[in-house]
């Protein structure tokens, strides 16, 4: 029977490539540098996403959310859509990891002065 070990390893590589494709977004680590391009493209038009800067924004900059946020608060906060004039405007669940993510950042750069 030399054809069983093929048959097996054929198996094998459909099993992995099934794992692959059905692996959670949460098995990958939230990338921060992700967030702040998103944020720069998708939130920049309303809050101040950088770690400083008064800016002229009615909305809280993204700094001071860090502030008195967690990152819990963020994500469950941006799982709704928010501010009514933003059209249509939703978030994937990885999405809203790597930005929750970069906030997170803004804190720690607080916290330190940096
Ligand atoms: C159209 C303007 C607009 C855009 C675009 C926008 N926001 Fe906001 N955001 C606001 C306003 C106004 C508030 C404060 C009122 C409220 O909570 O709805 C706010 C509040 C928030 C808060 C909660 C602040 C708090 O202290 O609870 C978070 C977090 C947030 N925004 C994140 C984001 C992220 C991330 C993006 C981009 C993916 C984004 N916002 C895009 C206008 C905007």
């Amino acid at each position: 029977m030399r054809a069983m070990p093929l048959v097996l390893g054929g198996l094998g590589t459909v099993a992995v490539i099934l794992w692959l494709a059905t692996a959670p977004a949460g098995a990958v680590a939230p990338s921060p540098e992700a967030g702040a391009d998103l944020a720069a493209r998708w939130c920049a038009g309303c809050h101040v996403v950088g770690p400083s800067g008064a800016g002229t924004d009615s909305a809280p900059s993204f700094a001071a959310i860090a502030g008195r946020r967690d990152s819990a608060e963020i994500r469950a906060f941006l799982v709704k859509p928010h501010a009514r004039p933003m059209r249509g405007f939703s978030l994937s669940t990885r999405e809203i990891e790597d930005v929750a993510a970069y906030i997170e950042t803004l804190e720690q750069r607080a916290e330190t002065g940096r």
